[in-house]
């Protein structure tokens, strides 16, 4: 396999994990479940392996079940699969992410779309979406509120903040 050098980071070979959204955390929290998730990709020999769409804003989720980074709180569970897929060779990515007016959404398992207060799971209320006009994600789903400037300029900070070195989240987004 050839190496392949992408800046400051070097992969031991070109092959990839595409980020893949498990709907499977509570809180924006990894766990066990992550650790064996995206460990086995590295012990299967990928060079890199990124971490599914996580949220940078809890408003931003698509679901109640995906991975979170707008708390430090979030650091630790992904620091430690960091660890261990450097461990193993691998380099780790992450796909920082806002849903806009697709958040708040059912788990496609649970029938995807919109959640509602009928169709939400036990203490999965849905939320209020923002997005950057009011348009909603399709026939049947909410209105986002449309965030203003300023706003807007808050999410692209929740961006910038999320994988900050000042944060201690440096190592769940470096390879
Ligand atoms: C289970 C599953 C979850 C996915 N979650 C994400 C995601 O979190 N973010 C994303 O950008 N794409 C996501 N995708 C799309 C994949 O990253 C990828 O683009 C898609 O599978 C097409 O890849 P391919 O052209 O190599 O088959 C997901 C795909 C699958 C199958």
């Amino acid at each position: 396999m050839t190496p392949l050098r992408l800046r400051g980071v070097t992969l031991r070979n070109r092959l990839v994990v595409a980020p893949m959204c498990q709907y499977s955390v509570t809180d924006g929290f990894v766990g066990d479940y992550h650790l064996v998730h995206l460990g086995r990709f590295a012990l299967g020999g990928f060079g890199l392996v990124i971490v599914e769409a996580t949220g940078v804003t809890a408003e931003g989720r698509i679901s109640h079940g995906d991975v979170g980074l707008w708390s430090d709180e979030h650091v630790p569970g992904l620091a430690r699969v960091v660890d261990f897929l450097h461990a193993e060779g691998a380099a780790a990515g992450i796909q920082l992410a806002h849903a806009g007016a697709k958040a708040s959404s059912r788990r496609p398992w649970d029938g995807g779309g919109p959640v509602t207060e009928e169709n939400a799971r036990p203490g999965e209320h849905p939320w209020p979406t923002v997005s950057a006009s009011a348009v909603p994600a399709g026939d049947g789903w909410p209105a986002p509120a449309a965030l203003t400037v300023a706003e807007l300029a808050g999410v692209r900070d929740a961006f910038v903040a999320a994988p900050a070195p000042s944060r201690g989240s440096r190592r769940a987004c470096e390879a």
